[in-house]
């Protein structure tokens, strides 16, 4: 795949899990395909099903102040998700549904090459980073997963009515302005191979 444009072609009206019976429309991703940052999320809800763009609820609204606060804008960065389709009723992703979804997650990665990837709460957490660890445990603390570097933070979500989560949610955001502008240093060092990451 040489593009996002051609890797959304392929996924087209996807039905390969059930979740394609269920959803309103197939959440893709946002943003520019040249990102330094990208941002991994857990699925869609109702408003990203109806609007077919992550994010873009209340949720969304805190990652847009975020995003702010280190000079940012969602048009600067790629917001993903594990799974492109709402789970009904918000449920948890499924192991099925997420072996089945994420080689198109790994290829919009790959395509992206970020310096840095986000992962929002504890279920990107843990399947970007292959780790039982909680997000309590992990959240600001720098990892790494094949060539990326990785922030895990808490989800946007949990921190709405969470005032301490919110005000660590802005400090993991000042340490990814850090991360950013140490750019490619921070980077490992391996050459680019086909199999860009373990995960
Ligand atoms: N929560 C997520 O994890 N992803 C979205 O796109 C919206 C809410």
């Amino acid at each position: 795949m040489n593009s996002l444009g051609e890797l959304e072609a392929h996924i087209g009206d996807c039905h390969r899990c059930s979740l394609g019976d269920t959803r309103t429309r197939l959440v893709f991703g946002v943003g520019c395909q040249d990102a330094d940052v990208m941002f991994i999320g857990e699925a869609p809800g109702r408003n990203e099903d109806l609007q077919g763009e992550p994010f873009v609820g209340a949720a969304g609204g805190l990652l847009d102040e975020l995003l702010k606060s280190i000079g940012l804008h969602r048009s600067d960065v790629y917001i993903a998700n594990i799974l492109k389709c709402r789970p009904p009723g918000n449920r948890n992703p499924l192991p099925s549904e997420i072996e089945t979804c994420t080689p198109f997650l790994r290829e919009q990665t790959r395509l992206i090459d970020p310096l840095v990837i986000v992962t929002l709460g504890n279920f990107a957490s843990k399947f970007v980073l292959k780790t039982q660890s909680g997000i309590t445990r992990l959240r600001g603390s720098v990892q790494h997963a094949g060539r990326f570097v990785v922030l895990p933070v808490f989800h946007p979500a949990a921190a709405l009515y969470d005032n301490t989560k919110r005000d660590m949610l802005f400090a993991d955001f000042a340490r990814l302005k850090e991360l950013l502008e140490a750019g490619a240093e921070k980077r490992p060092a391996e050459p680019v191979q086909q199999n860009l990451f373990e995960w």
